[in-house]
């Protein structure tokens, strides 16, 4: 498996992913939109030469906030999430990002276990932070990295 920067050409195997991974899916402008800034960036995992996931982060100062994490369902629990965020942790190291932070829903266990055990805390909620269905958000944080 390789991971690299996700471009524009990756956009219609994201965009399958998206539809099944999450009930409002983001469009492909939404994520050429995001991908154009200067302080965002996104990173795909290639296997066999197909997208099998991706995530991004935003940048603000030195801290970052991950969006957008998404693996395909049928490679889903073979370490695709783990390999991913661990880049995506590198790479904001490596732009002087020292804390991550992202929202989850409250309900989503495989995705609040693969945040811990990656060095993720639970720091707070947003009450119906999330619509269809409507359900609290969990604020996760990593600080202060080296
Ligand atoms: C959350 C998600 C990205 C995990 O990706 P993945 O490639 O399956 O995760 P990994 O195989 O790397 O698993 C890493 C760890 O995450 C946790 N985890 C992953 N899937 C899990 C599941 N179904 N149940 C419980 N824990 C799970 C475990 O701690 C796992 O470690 P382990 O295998 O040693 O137990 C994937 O399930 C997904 O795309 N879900 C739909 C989209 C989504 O919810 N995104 C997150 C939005 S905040």
């Amino acid at each position: 498996m390789l991971v690299r920067e996700m471009d524009t050409n990756d956009l219609d195997e994201v965009w399958e992913i998206e539809h099944e991974s999450f009930s409002k899916p983001w469009s492909k402008s939404s994520f050429i939109q995001s991908m154009s800034e200067v302080n965002n960036f996104y990173l795909v995992v290639v296997k066999d030469g197909k997208v099998v996931g991706y995530c991004g982060c935003w940048g603000i100062l030195d801290e970052g906030h991950i969006c957008n994490v998404a693996v395909k369902e049928s490679v889903r629990r073979q370490g695709v999430g783990i390999l991913m965020l661990k880049e995506l942790i590198s790479h904001a190291q490596a732009r002087g990002i020292r804390s991550l932070t992202l929202e989850v829903r409250e309900s989503n266990m495989p995705a609040i276990n693969l945040y811990k055990k990656l060095g993720f805390t639970v720091a707070g909620m947003r009450k119906d932070f999330y619509t269809r269905p409507q359900e609290n958000a969990i604020i996760m944080w990593r600080r202060e990295m080296q």
